[in-house]
């Protein structure tokens, strides 16, 4: 889709965005008989001398931000496509800082649909225009919208289908289209390496592992990336409930949003040399399946007993974090849908941050702020760390029946497999909407790309 601005009302479909208490001419008579106050989220459509006009009301402008007009820029693209536009023109823009920006993002993931499996295709809104708004703002903001919709297109693939050998496979294509290097490594050659961790959680299926090494080498700065890529995570053999296990094909988003970052970091010719680590596998109770009270090597050496196999996703980034340390790099980042309990403590609008290095954390939030990808600190700290102690292990992946902060206890079993600064990012509860929101349709959301490329920006 392309996104243009223009001087004048083009074509016969208009997106006006209208504040409280503003006047709007073609609406004046409407505002009189308040039948459109500009109140949040209020919607009128109108025809006037054959042209189409949505209006939609912003809330006080005082309250306006570029989250609300990402939301709003979604909501008009999604109602005009509805009605069978296929292009519209729109003051959307504003005021918010960052409004070019938000604007085109709004637009292009708001009109994304995974619509790849129906027989009955979506319309496609083809131009867009935009009244006001400088044009690198459009293009950078199209670039981070089409990664996170190529993301979002790879999660909302079904696990039978997107298997961890058909994910390497998708790598191996992005990595040919940006010229980048990779390095696919299968189960033969990580039994030689020592993947003990990864190998265990692939132990119960069929389909084998894979793990990718995926780089983008512009600069100095050495950024490792680490995307949990569990293709499917039905529990093992301490097996998940069927009303948890739905949405499990989505457990692989951290590895499909290390993917959506590179293909934007390479877009933006970002200068930076970011290496993506992505353990592939599914968890899945087969007789060869790996067993609670089973204790295993990781690639650094250290012994792991498990006490849940459900806990697996700390488990297959265990092996990778410590391969990651190989790079020597500045900083490792890992992205991961690692707990239920980071949705207990932040919900679906933030995701946690946790990690042994609180100026690498600093800078993430900043980008969160730079980006509208909302982050939230969890403490993580020498106590927590305690509780992941085992009998018979050096560590245990989980911390047990009683109640606990569980989110923290996953960093606090991550923390056993890094050396240098490093910082552990929870999207169970951003990955993914149960819902149609404003801006998503149910499924994927492909969070974590846009925050980490303005963090690789900064
Ligand atoms: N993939 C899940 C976490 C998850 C839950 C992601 C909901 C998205 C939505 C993870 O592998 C898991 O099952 N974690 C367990 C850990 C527990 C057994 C210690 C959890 O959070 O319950
Ligand atoms: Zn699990
Ligand atoms: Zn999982």
């Amino acid at each position: 889709m392309d996104i243009e601005i223009t001087k004048e009302l083009k074509g016969d479909n208009i997106v006006i965005g209208m504040f409280e208490g503003e006047k709007i001419k073609i609406i004046e008579k409407m505002i009189k008989k308040k039948e459109f106050s500009g109140k949040e989220g209020e919607i009128q459509i109108l025809n006037e001398k054959g042209r189409r006009i949505l209006i939609i009301g912003l809330g006080s402008k005082k309250d306006f931000n570029s989250i609300k007009l990402r939301r709003f820029s979604a909501v008009g693209a999604k109602t005009l496509r509805k009605l069978g536009a296929s292009e519209f023109t729109t003051n959307l823009n504003l005021t918010a800082k960052g409004g070019t920006k938000a604007v085109t993002e709004g637009i292009i993931l708001g009109l994304y649909t995974f619509d790849k499996y129906k027989t009955k295709k979506e319309k496609i809104i083809k131009k867009v225009y935009l009244l006001s708004g400088d044009k690198q703002a459009i293009k950078k903001g199209k670039i981070i919208a089409e990664s996170m919709n190529y993301a979002r297109g790879l999660t909302n693939e079904p696990g039978s289908l997107l298997t961890p050998k058909e994910f390497a496979e998708e790598a191996k294509k992005l990595a040919k289209k940006y010229k980048m290097k990779i390095r696919i490594f299968d189960k033969r050659e990580l039994e030689k390496m020592g993947f003990g961790s990864l190998l265990a959680v692939a132990s119960g299926s069929k389909n084998e592992p894979r793990f990718v090494v995926i780089e983008y080498p512009k600069g100095k700065e050495r950024i490792v990336l680490v995307g949990k890529g569990v293709t499917f995570d039905s529990g093992g053999l301490d097996i998940k409930p069927a009303q948890f296990m739905d949405s499990m094909k989505n457990d692989k988003a951290g590895a499909t949003t290390v993917l959506g970052i590179l293909r934007a970091a390479a877009e933006l010719k970002v200068k930076k040399h970011i290496i993506g680590l992505l353990p592939l596998t599914e968890n899945m109770p087969g007789s060869q399946a790996y067993k609670p009270g089973d204790i295993l090597r990781a690639y650094n050496k250290k012994t792991i007993e498990i006490t849940h196999t459900d806990a697996e996703g700390r488990l297959i980034l265990a092996d990778a974090l410590a391969y990651a340390e190989k790079f020597r790099p500045q900083a490792i980042i890992d992205i991961a849908t690692l707990t239920g309990a980071v949705i207990v403590a932040l919900g679906y609008e933030f995701a946690g941050v946790l990690g042994n290095n609180q100026k690498l954390i600093d800078k993430i939030k900043i980008a969160s702020q730079k980006s509208d990808e909302r982050i939230w600190q969890l403490p993580l700290m020498e106590e927590h760390k305690k509780n992941m102690e085992s009998k018979v292990a050096d560590v245990k992946n989980s911390h047990g029946i009683e109640i606990g902060p569980g989110a923290i206890y996953g960093a606090a079993f991550l923390q056993n497999f890094v050396k240098g600064p490093w910082a552990h990012i929870d999207i169970a509860g951003t990955a993914w909407v149960p819902k149609d929101t404003e801006i998503y349709e149910k499924g994927s959301t492909g969070y974590g790309v846009s925050l980490m490329i303005e963090f690789l920006l900064m």
